[in-house]
């Protein structure tokens, strides 16, 4: 059960959002006022049910084919006398698990399997000598055993433990109701002999060994989760900080979490700290929905900020449609006293951030206001003559999209406002410049975070794990992504413990 039940966790890590709700049940995790959580990931019962059969699958191709112990033991035969019966290379080779169920609960999240089967093969050697016969009497020969009824069930305990999540194994049990045991060749008395003898010896191993391999697996399993990183990367300077802050929150029917969720600086630790009061469920409309993902305003302000403070959102623009007018030349007559001072010059536009973007996420609307100032410089030889400052208000309307595991975005823009921050050539009057500023934004500022935006940043979504049939809702400061999940295999080999980046 070695690698398996790794990946099992590993979705469960998907899951992060501020809170979590469906329209069935809401649940609020709460935080402690330091930790907030600004993501959370709800995984619903159908989601549980989708891990728990990835998990069953691995755990039964990494059980099998499991080598149980040598069993030996010395019969009494009626008509026969003592006969000495040896199995060996017992193995089983193949389980069925028709039905299995999953229950989070207080205790952990339990998983059963019933009417499991079990195949086995050995092979079985017998010796006796009576006083009629005082040669020692030997046979051997192969005997498959059917394990029928089995009953398998296990608890694990999931805790937050400083961040990162561990698994236990609170509770582990197999019984097996029933066995039938099938000679290949081998005289009656033998058959019921190795019936009577061994089905209880061999119930036990059988008993004993797959408990044994399931706490192993989950020992590797919690190892894995332990492993897990506690940030994303988003790009060269900026990553998600994936550290469980809250829950996991388990209730009869699903499981939550809470992550910090915000973006940090790739170098140097940008805390942004507002003191926001966490208390945000995941509410998808549909409750069939395997996963939910609630992402908080606080999320999209803290890259924000982080992209702000990076000092590189600046722009230099000297390519516009209509080029005569980043000449002095073409603003004679509107502005004379700039074509006065530096006469036929070449000019530019320098757009610098001014305060971080603010983000505003309402009911179906995502808004953004930016920031910047802009700066007409007037080119001289190898100099840059800055002439005048314009702040700019811009206001856009975004919307969302999932790409893959990457929630991505577009901004259009709604209207910009302007002021004369400085100038060196008088009074500007700016409605004059507004075509030549709109210009420059359309063309180089929104396709700039147009380009940024359509890769989107990742969700926190395990490696092999792809969101499909993604709904996104938009409510009042938060973003909550809906959907299911398909796994695929060559993924998750390629990259077990990665997530998903670009
Ligand atoms: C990530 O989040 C955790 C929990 O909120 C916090 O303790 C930690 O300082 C954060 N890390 C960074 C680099 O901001
Ligand atoms: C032991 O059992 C396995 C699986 O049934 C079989 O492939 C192998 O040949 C057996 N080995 C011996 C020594 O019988
Ligand atoms: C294993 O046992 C099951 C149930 O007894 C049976 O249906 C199946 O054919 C067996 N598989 C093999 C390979 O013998
Ligand atoms: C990362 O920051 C550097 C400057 O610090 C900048 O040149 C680069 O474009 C940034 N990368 C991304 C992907 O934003
Ligand atoms: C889960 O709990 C709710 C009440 O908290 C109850 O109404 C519901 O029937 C329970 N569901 C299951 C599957 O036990
Ligand atoms: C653009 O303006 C910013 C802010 O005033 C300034 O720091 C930067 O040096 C300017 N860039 C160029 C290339 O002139």
């Amino acid at each position: 059960m070695a690698p398996l039940p790794t990946h099992f966790l590993f979705f469960l890590f998907l899951f992060t959002s501020p809170a979590l709700s469906t329209p069935s049940h809401t649940h609020r995790l709460q935080s402690e006022p330091s930790d907030e959580a600004f993501t959370s990931v709800l995984i619903s019962q159908n989601g549980l049910d989708f891990l728990k059969d990835l998990l069953v699958t691995k755990a039964i191709s990494s059980i099998i084919p499991l080598q149980l112990p040598q069993i030996e033991k010395t019969v009494k035969i009626p008509f026969v006398g003592n006969v000495r019966m040896v199995l060996s290379n017992v193995t089983i080779y193949e389980i069925g698990v028709p039905t299995s169920y999953v229950r989070p609960g207080d205790a952990g999240v339990t998983i059963i399997a019933s009417e499991t089967t079990c195949n086995l093969s050995m092979n079985w050697y017998y010796s006796y000598s009576t006083w009629l016969v005082p040669i020692e009497v030997t046979d051997k020969g192969r005997a498959s055993v059917k394990v029928e009824g089995m009953e398998v069930g296990l608890t694990l305990g999931l805790e937050n433990d400083g961040g990162t999540l561990k698994l236990s194994l609170l509770e582990c049990g197999c019984h097996v109701r029933d066995i039938l045991i099938k000679l290949d060749g081998g005289a009656s008395w033998l058959y019921q002999g190795m019936v009577d003898a061994f089905k209880e010896q061999i119930s036990s191993a059988v008993e004993k060994a797959i408990p044994k391999k399931l706490e192993e697996g989950t020992l590797k399993l919690d190892s894995v989760l332990r492993d897990l990183p506690k940030e994303v990367p988003v790009d060269d300077n900026a990553s998600v900080n994936v550290t469980f802050v809250n829950g996991p929150l388990l209730t009869n029917s699903s499981i939550g979490f809470g992550i910090n969720g915000l973006f940090t600086a790739k170098e140097k630790a940008l805390v942004p700290r507002n003191s926001w009061n966490f208390q945000l469920p995941v509410l998808c409309r549909d409750p069939a929905k395997m996963l939910g993902i609630s992402l908080d305003e606080a999320v999209f302000k803290s890259a924000a900020a982080l992209y702000y403070d990076a000092k590189f959102m600046q722009w230099i623009v000297d390519k516009i449609p209509d080029q005569s007018l980043l000449n002095t030349a073409g603003w004679r007559f509107i502005i004379p006293q700039l074509y006065k001072k530096y006469p036929n010059h070449d000019m530019n536009m320098n757009i610098s951030l001014s305060a971080p973007p603010d983000i505003r996420i309402s009911d179906n609307n995502i808004g953004a206001t930016v920031y910047a100032d802009l700066i007409i410089d007037v080119l001289e030889a190898e100099e840059v003559i800055p002439v005048a400052c314009i702040s700019l208000v811009i206001r856009g309307s975004g919307s969302v999209r999932i790409v893959q595991n990457n929630l991505a975005g577009s901004v259009k823009l709604s209207d910009f406002s302007m002021s004369l921050k400085w100038s060196n050539i008088g009074n500007l009057r700016i409605y004059l410049v507004q075509p030549v500023i709109w210009t420059a934004i359309e063309t180089v500022f929104v396709p700039y975070a147009n380009s940024h935006l359509a890769k989107g940043f990742p969700l926190p979504i395990v490696h092999g794990f792809t969101l499909q049939d993604a709904e996104i809702i938009l409510t009042n400061s938060r973003i909550t992504v809906c959907g299911d999940v398909s796994y695929a295999e060559e993924d998750m080999l390629r990259h077990s413990l990665l997530f998903d980046a670009f």
